[in-house]
């Protein structure tokens, strides 16, 4: 029978050979010095030394890339005061909260995800492992959470009381005409639903790429709805040929898009990584009809082979544009944004 592991590879090896040429091409246009190796996150200053620098710590050991992209996709999950991601996340219509992530290795395509997952605080670290021990690529709810426990992974309540009391305000305030009051004191006025994500691409020494995205979603979400995030091609994409790209913001629209299989297509068509993100910024706003009718915002990152980095939004604010963070040999850098609709 088959290895269906060494025929990806084999495909995989195949495929890069055959594409020497498209790969020289890109490096061609997109100037001479690589870059590596450089891990990027999909946030600016705050959290730039917390994310990065344990995916860091594991390049100077000479570990793996895998183990570096992980280390970094942990700090935010692991973080009871973000409530975007893992523990302390953003729980869903009925006060759960329910995670997903995915993970991808650009030497050989392999991908591994976790969407409504309840009870794990990393479902990063769960999705490598659908990647690296099972022969399928999405494991879903019960069917997720059995696999982690089965892995060793505890499972305990993520919802912290900062996201539970949110949660509760935002059921009380919903409509008059149900049962659930607010406290006197307790209007509550959530303009927009939050969605919160982060993106990790690491490009190694050796020019290869691997990503994770791991996500709570979307504040207030039906239960069992599931984002881009955990899904491969739109919330995250790496191809070894090419480069990386990771997807934030309003998921529906990245799924639409196939965003970040779209943003690296855009990369190997030549643009830059920056010039790539906007190039999907501007898709998702012309199949919407128009600037005028875009009330959300998806932010892209993107990195290339040569370790240039890049970010672009919907919206953004001229005193607040888009960020991600970079670290490489000279430290961490801000990498600031483009945007497409100027919002107050
Ligand atoms: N991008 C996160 C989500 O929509 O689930």
């Amino acid at each position: 029978m088959t290895d269906r592991r060494h025929f990806i590879k084999t495909a995989a090896g195949l495929g890069a050979s055959l594409s020497l040429f498209t790969n020289l091409k890109v490096r061609a246009q997109e100037g001479p010095a690589p870059r590596r190796p450089l891990i990027l996150c999909s946030r600016g200053e705050e959290w730039a030394e917390k994310v990065l620098r344990p995916g860091w710590n594991v390049f100077e050991k000479g570990g793996d890339i895998l183990d570096a992209v992980e280390e970094s996709a942990r700090v935010t999950e692991l973080d009871p005061e973000d409530q975007s991601v893992g523990y302390g996340g953003l729980p869903n219509e009925e006060g759960v909260v329910q995670l997903d992530a995915c993970f991808m290795d650009g030497r050989t395509h392999n991908c591994g995800s976790v969407a409504a997952l309840e009870m794990i605080k990393t479902p990063s670290s769960v999705a490598r492992l659908v990647m690296e021990r099972t022969d399928h690529i999405h494991l879903v709810g019960e069917g997720a959470r059995k696999f982690a426990r089965a892995h060793g992974f505890k499972e305990e309540n993520l919802l912290t009381d900062k996201s539970r009391k949110m949660w509760l305000r935002w059921k009380e305030n919903l409509s008059d005409k149900d049962d659930w009051f607010p406290p006197k004191d307790g209007n509550y006025d959530l303009e927009k639903r939050p969605t919160g994500t982060i993106n990790i691409l690491a490009l190694d020494s050796q020019g290869d790429l691997a990503g994770c995205t791991t996500t709570s979603g979307l504040f207030g979400k039906l239960p069992g709805r599931i984002g881009d995030s955990p899904i491969i091609g739109a919330g995250l994409y790496v191809d070894n040929e090419v480069g990386a790209a990771g997807a934030t913001g309003r998921g529906e629209e990245i799924l639409r898009t196939c965003g970040s299989f779209f943003v690296v297509e855009q990369m190997r068509a030549g643009k830059s990584p920056r010039e790539a993100c906007e190039a999907l910024c501007h898709r998702i706003v012309k199949i919407n009809g128009g600037p005028e009718k875009v009330n959300f915002t998806d932010k892209i990152v993107a990195i290339n082979k040569n370790g240039e980095a890049g970010c672009f939004a919907i919206q953004g604010r001229k005193d607040k544009p888009p960020k991600a963070a970079v670290i490489t040999a000279a430290g961490i850098q801000i990498v600031e944004g483009g945007y497409l609709i100027e919002v107050g």
